[in-house]
């Protein structure tokens, strides 16, 4: 069943609180937060004190998307902070086997995060490791950037070695999805669907999760 993942990048961080309980209306199970270091992107966004509030704040899990040089320092900082999902960029990881074990073990999911210049098959050897796979459909630091459609490509990549190989990896994409582009990404078979500005930008942030996973639901119906 693929889900919406508002992204809290694009809410309004002076009144975080109000835009969670709005996009919870909708039903989502999963928000998504942006941490950014200013090193690995030429943007920065928040630390562990907004996931310590979040956490406090609402049951819905806490999906972290690492944009950092140094993720093996901080992802166990972030799982005790309330992380559930933690991704780390492929091309920070020296060691990404171990990187993603020492995820799991400190107690949250793993996932792998490819930027749209980096391939699917270099993936490869830690498939059966991963927890989740994200493609960035977006080159990684900005919000409201425009979907690259090659990423359809490699999802779909993606989810025929899954089939092949029997793994049970879930699939999420993150950047410039919205209700335009909704039916072509769930078709392609994406299990996770970050969204931020087609959310937050939105007038009613509730009601935009709901037609995109209305749009979704529609992509699969056979007309007659
Ligand atoms: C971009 C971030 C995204 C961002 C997506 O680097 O990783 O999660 O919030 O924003 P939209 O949906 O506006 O492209
Ligand atoms: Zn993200």
């Amino acid at each position: 069943m693929l889900q919406i993942v508002p992204s809290i990048f694009a809410a309004d961080f002076v009144r975080l609180g109000d835009d969670v309980r709005k996009v919870e209306q909708a039903g989502i199970q999963m928000l998504h937060v942006d941490i950014m270091d200013g090193h690995f992107v030429p943007n920065f966004t928040v630390g562990t004190p907004i996931t310590e509030s979040l956490r406090r704040f609402t049951r819905v899990k806490l999906d972290h998307h690492l944009m950092i040089e140094d993720p093996d320092t901080y992802a166990p900082i972030f799982i005790k902070a309330g992380a559930d999902c933690v991704s780390v960029h492929y091309e920070v990881c020296r060691n990404l086997n171990r990187t993603l074990h020492m995820i799991q073990d400190n107690g949250a999911k793993a996932g792998v995060v490819i930027n749209p210049a980096t391939p699917v098959p270099l993936l490869q050897e830690v498939l059966d490791i991963a927890d989740y796979v994200l493609v960035m459909s977006v080159n990684p630091g900005y919000g409201g950037q425009a979907f690259i459609p090659n990423s359809l490509r490699k999802v779909r990549e993606l989810a025929r070695v899954r089939e092949e190989r029997k793994l049970g990896f879930a699939i999420e994409i993150d950047g410039g999805v919205g209700p335009e582009n909704i039916a072509d990404v769930a078709r392609a078979g994406v299990d996770w669907v970050v969204a931020g500005s087609s959310v937050f930008q939105a007038p009613d942030p509730a009601a935009a999760v709901r037609e995109m996973l209305h749009l979704a639901a529609d992509a699969f119906s056979v007309k007659v």
